[in-house]
């Protein structure tokens, strides 16, 4: 995109400004960051049901509407793209809501509740011609993009084993109180899955290693958490996800394991993928975010920790000595919808589409058939 000068004026709508809403709200006060970027982004109207959460976007100049009713956002003329970051179980009505008003849409994942939604929604997206994508920020920091590279230039040889995974572990601790993301009803019955699975599959559904079976172990640890008003409320999602898969590569399967995990020992939103072929292997992990691991199968077998820095796929003013944290990849991923938008992405890794949101529900789903029978089951 070098040479291109800012020319367009994308208008944003965000619905749900809690932790997300705010990040993405971030991501557009820094807009003028990204170099040579064709579109401007502009956040212009709110809505969230907490009055101190509207009260917090007042603090941003270029909002104009603050409302608690996201239909009336929605009939704004003056936006044209809505961030919908909401409770799971509000996904499908919202989602639906947002291609009736005829507006584009980024979707938080996991794009519905379950399997049954996203199709239902997925269906509306077909219907109404719009520009939607899920949200899944983390293939687009360098590292990330460095094991994607790795796999395409064909220098792995034969693969042997793919490992992705997305590990957090706040709730080791007991006396963290529940919340909405804890209970079915409001995350679904996938449970860490619908929280943390579209981080895990994206780049491997990218780079078209889809399950071709799953034998998934999913565990419930604490079954109940401090309710917050000095009781207990049932905790009933899963809290650990193993899913064991292959997929076929070159004509020859290969297992993929994908981990999603609450309760991961000291492991502070680690997010990591990594492939082993015969000939070479790629590691990448956010616990280690400057390093990239490189394994080549000489002489002699060596693994090489490489320095990365902030290479960012659009490229932004930080200088590229600087360290790369989840701000910067979140505005790649904005600048990857805006662009794909726009018809301006070329080459670029783009945002995880609907075909893949939904790709990561029928995986979930046959996990939770999978778990319930104790048997593997056959993706179709
Ligand atoms: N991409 C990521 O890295 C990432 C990280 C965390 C969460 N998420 C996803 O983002 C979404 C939101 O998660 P969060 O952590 O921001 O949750 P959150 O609880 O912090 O925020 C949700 C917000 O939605 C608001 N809300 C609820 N009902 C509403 C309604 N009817 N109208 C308007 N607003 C309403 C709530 O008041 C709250 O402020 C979920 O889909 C979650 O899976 C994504």
């Amino acid at each position: 995109m070098a040479g291109l000068v800012m020319n367009e004026k994308m208008r944003l709508g965000i619905i749900g400004g809690g932790l997300m809403g705010r990040e993405a709200a971030s991501a557009f006060g820094r807009w003028f960051v990204l170099e040579n970027f064709p579109v401007q982004a502009e956040l212009v109207a709110v809505c969230d049901l907490q009055d101190k959460l509207l009260e917090w976007f007042r603090g941003v100049p270029t909002v104009k509407l603050f409302t608690r009713d996201h239909q009336e956002l929605l009939r704004s003329s003056d936006v044209d793209v809505v961030y919908v970051a909401v409770p799971h179980n509000l996904h499908e009505r919202m989602y639906l809501d947002v291609l009736r008003a005829g507006k584009d849409l980024l979707a938080e994942k996991p794009f519905g509740i379950d399997l049954k939604a996203a199709c239902i929604i997925a269906d509306a997206v077909k219907r109404s011609g719009r520009f939607v994508r899920c949200s899944s920020e983390f293939p687009f920091l360098p590292g990330a993009q460095r094991v994607v590279q790795a796999v395409r230039s064909g220098k792995l040889g034969r693969l042997m084993e793919i490992r992705s995974g997305f590990w957090h572990s706040s709730d080791m601790d007991p006396s963290k109180p529940v919340n909405w993301k804890r209970q079915n009803a409001t995350n679904g019955e996938i449970g860490v899955m619908g929280d943390l699975g579209m981080h895990v599959v994206h780049i491997p559904f990218r780079l078209g290693w889809k399950p071709l079976r799953v034998y998934a172990q999913l565990q419930k640890i604490y079954t109940q958490r401090p309710d917050g008003k000095g009781g207990f409320a049932p905790c009933d999602t899963w809290d650990n996800a193993m899913l064991h898969t292959e997929v076929s590569v070159g004509g020859e399967e290969v297992p993929m394991r994908l981990e999603m995990k609450r309760l991961a020992p000291g492991e502070m939103n680690t997010w990591f993928l990594e492939a082993l072929g015969t000939e070479g292997g790629v590691r990448f992990s956010t616990k280690d975010p400057k390093t990239l691991w490189v394994f080549e199968r000489g002489k002699e077998q060596i693994w090489q920790r490489i320095e990365i820095g902030h290479q960012m796929p659009f490229p932004t003013i930080t200088g590229g000595i600087f360290e790369v944290g989840f701000p910067d990849c979140f505005l790649q991923m904005w600048a990857a919808f805006t662009a794909e938008r726009a018809g301006a992405l070329g080459e670029k890794f783009r945002c995880a589409t609907v075909e893949e949101a939904v790709s990561s529900h029928k995986l979930f789903a046959a996990a939770l058939e999978s778990h319930a029978s104790k048997r593997v089951v056959v993706l179709r």
